[in-house]
């Protein structure tokens, strides 16, 4: 596991741009696993700034993400779809067919998590997976319970993570009750992992994670198992 500490959130987003900039440099056909929420924003908002210099190109880069809300659109601005358009694909020469993020309005939870799985295993391996950390130790939104789930599958979302997401609503009223995630044995298939941790609050349960037991309690202990981890986080100054 490759560990860095970031001096403040530029330098967190920066450092893992880099990372993702190399991947596209070095396989421009490669496929990237995305992650939405706080943490990646500034590390889109490198990337763009690199595109626009002529040092990126993102025509022939596949995108996979963690998740979806389920019961909520592309045309809604909280679902993820709508970020990712807005937060890179509008901004770069990716070609829109090879985005992928569950279908949150297919209300048939095993038809969405069976054609996610065919697109996931249809595209092979994931080069670099991109993960944020939930405050309780969720990855994607595999949240803590008592098996690690293996494929994408429907997950009944944590008050805890309700509360954590309800800033982006209304109200907490608004906020999904459910998602589509990725499961765990998909992210583990990935080739490289970079886990990127913003903010104090997240020193505890990161430490549970990389140093306590390996347990469904704790979605993210799982990466002790990956050979290719990195790990950046930022403990410093929030956000830009
Ligand atoms: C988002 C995702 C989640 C977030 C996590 C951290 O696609 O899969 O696991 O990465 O909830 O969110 P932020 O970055 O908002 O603290």
């Amino acid at each position: 596991m490759i560990f860095y500490k970031a001096k403040d959130y530029q330098d967190l987003s920066r450092k893992a741009a880099n990372i993702i900039s190399a991947q596209i440099i070095m396989k421009p056909d490669c496929v990237l696993g995305l992650a939405t929420g706080s943490s990646p924003l500034g590390i889109y908002k490198q990337l763009i700034e690199w595109y626009q210099k002529g040092d990126l190109d993102f025509s022939q880069v596949t995108t996979i993400n963690l998740d979806e809300y389920k019961g909520i659109g592309a045309d809604n601005p909280q679902s993820y779809r709508y970020y990712m358009e807005h937060q890179l694909f509008a901004h770069v020469n990716i070609d829109r067919l090879r985005t992928f993020l569950p279908d949150g309005m297919e209300q048939d939870s095993k038809k969405a998590c069976e054609e996610y799985n065919r697109i996931i295993h249809e595209h092979g391996e994931i080069d670099l997976q991109l993960l944020g950390l939930g405050r309780n130790g969720h990855i994607g939104f595999n949240e803590p319970g008592g098996a690690f789930e293996k494929e994408t599958h429907c997950v009944n979302l944590s008050m805890s993570t309700i509360e954590a997401n309800q800033r982006f609503f209304e109200s907490k009223e608004k906020v999904p009750k459910q998602a589509y995630t990725m499961g765990i044995k998909n992210i583990m298939q990935a080739k490289r992992i970079l886990l990127i941790v913003n903010g104090k609050e997240k020193e505890q349960i990161l430490e549970r994670a990389l140093n306590g037991p390996i347990t469904p309690q704790v979605p993210a202990s799982i990466l002790q198992l990956h050979s290719n981890v990195t790990v950046i986080k930022n403990i410093g100054k929030q956000y830009i």
